[in-house]
């Protein structure tokens, strides 16, 4: 079986920065609560005329620079997101047509903050079954555009962005070792959009209070889970890759909370040294927040060849899931 291994990485975040203390100024909260529950201090914003394909066109120019492939080469692009350009068509179309990558096809992923694990977990399917040979999985979000800002208990976490990783068979012994992936549908209301689909569609009973069309969490049930199916998934890939946990070099965890990622790393007998963290600069992106923490991660040298990388992630649906990769 052909593995697929990760040759390059990019990723972008919106220049504008807004802070907790910026969010003091909007709902009843404070920086000092913000940092304590979550790690978080800022997040990025999106400017009014970026869209979330615009962000991953950014986000893909690392990744050919690295790669050396170009956009012509691209035989399959994934992207994995919550807040597409648009219902239809998807947006990995759009992203076809925003890099010129003309030999592709093209489609979207839906699984919340683990939908870059998902992308991940079927690129190493079509790579291993040689269907495609050069793919790019993207995960991004625009969250600010389905964020209400005068709910603290949602506001204070969510942040844009985008990473990519463009993957090929592997040659050698990198490449993806084992990818696990899980959801339960029975938990779908903690963390979901209740209006603009089909269930609570708009304009059909007359106009709907807007923020509907935001994300309703509940937090702390979240939290619980969390913990519990990081652990889980990770447990399992690192088993089923052969693997003691000592012999990870570097977990890049989901980036939604500071407390759940200490928690899942305390689960697995990780240091913390061993754990990457960047939601202290950019909040919870969903599903752009794996490869974003795993471009910077390697381009900040945390990631060397031969190491094995561990990573995990949850989100709405509820979904989840986890993944080893040797580099
Ligand atoms: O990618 C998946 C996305 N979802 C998540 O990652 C969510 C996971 N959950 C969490 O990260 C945490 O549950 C939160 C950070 C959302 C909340 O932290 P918590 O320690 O679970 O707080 P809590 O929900 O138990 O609330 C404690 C108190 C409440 O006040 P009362 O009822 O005790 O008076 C909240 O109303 O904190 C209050 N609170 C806030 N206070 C200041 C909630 N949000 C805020 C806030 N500022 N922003």
């Amino acid at each position: 079986m052909l593995r697929a291994k990760i040759v390059g990485t990019g990723s972008y975040a919106p220049e504008r920065i807004m802070t907790n203390h910026d969010l003091a100024k909007m709902v009843e909260t404070s920086h000092d609560w913000i940092m304590s529950r979550t790690g978080i201090a800022e997040r990025r914003v999106a400017a009014s005329d970026q869209s979330t394909s615009d962000l991953c066109a950014e986000a893909a120019r690392g990744a050919f620079e690295m790669s050396g492939i170009k956009a012509e080469e691209i035989d399959l692009i994934i992207a994995a997101t919550v807040t597409p350009d648009y219902h239809l068509p998807a947006m990995a179309c759009v992203i076809q047509k925003k890099l010129g990558a003309v030999n592709a096809a093209s489609m979207d992923v839906v699984a919340a903050c683990a939908g870059f694990i998902h992308g991940l977990s079927i690129a190493q399917a079509y790579i291993a079954t040689g269907t495609y040979k050069k793919i790019m999985v993207f995960g991004a979000e625009v969250l600010s555009t389905i964020t209400n800002y005068q709910d603290r208990n949602t506001c204070v976490l969510f942040g844009d962005g985008a990473g990519v990783a463009i993957l090929v068979p592997s040659e050698d012994e990198s490449g993806i070792l084992s990818t696990y992936l899980k959801s339960d549908g029975t938990l779908d209301e903690l963390l979901y959009i209740p209006g603009g689909g089909t269930e609570m569609p708009f304009g059909r009973n007359g106009d709907q209070d807007s923020t509907l069309r935001c994300i309703h969490m509940r937090g702390n049930e979240i939290y619980k889970h969390a913990v519990r199916s990081m652990g889980d998934a990770s447990m399992r890939v690192i088993k089923e890759a052969g693997l003691e946990t000592e012999q990870i070099s570097l977990f890049v965890p989901h980036q939604a909370n500071m407390r759940i990622i200490q928690a899942v790393a305390k689960r697995l007998g990780m240091p913390m040294e061993k754990v990457f963290l960047n939601l202290e600069k950019y909040g919870n992106t969903s599903a752009a927040s794996v490869p974003l923490a795993l471009d910077e991660a390697v381009r900040q040298g945390r990631i060397k060849s031969g190491d094995y990388v561990l990573s995990a992630a949850f989100g709405g649906g509820l979904t989840w899931g986890a993944a080893v990769i040797r580099w």
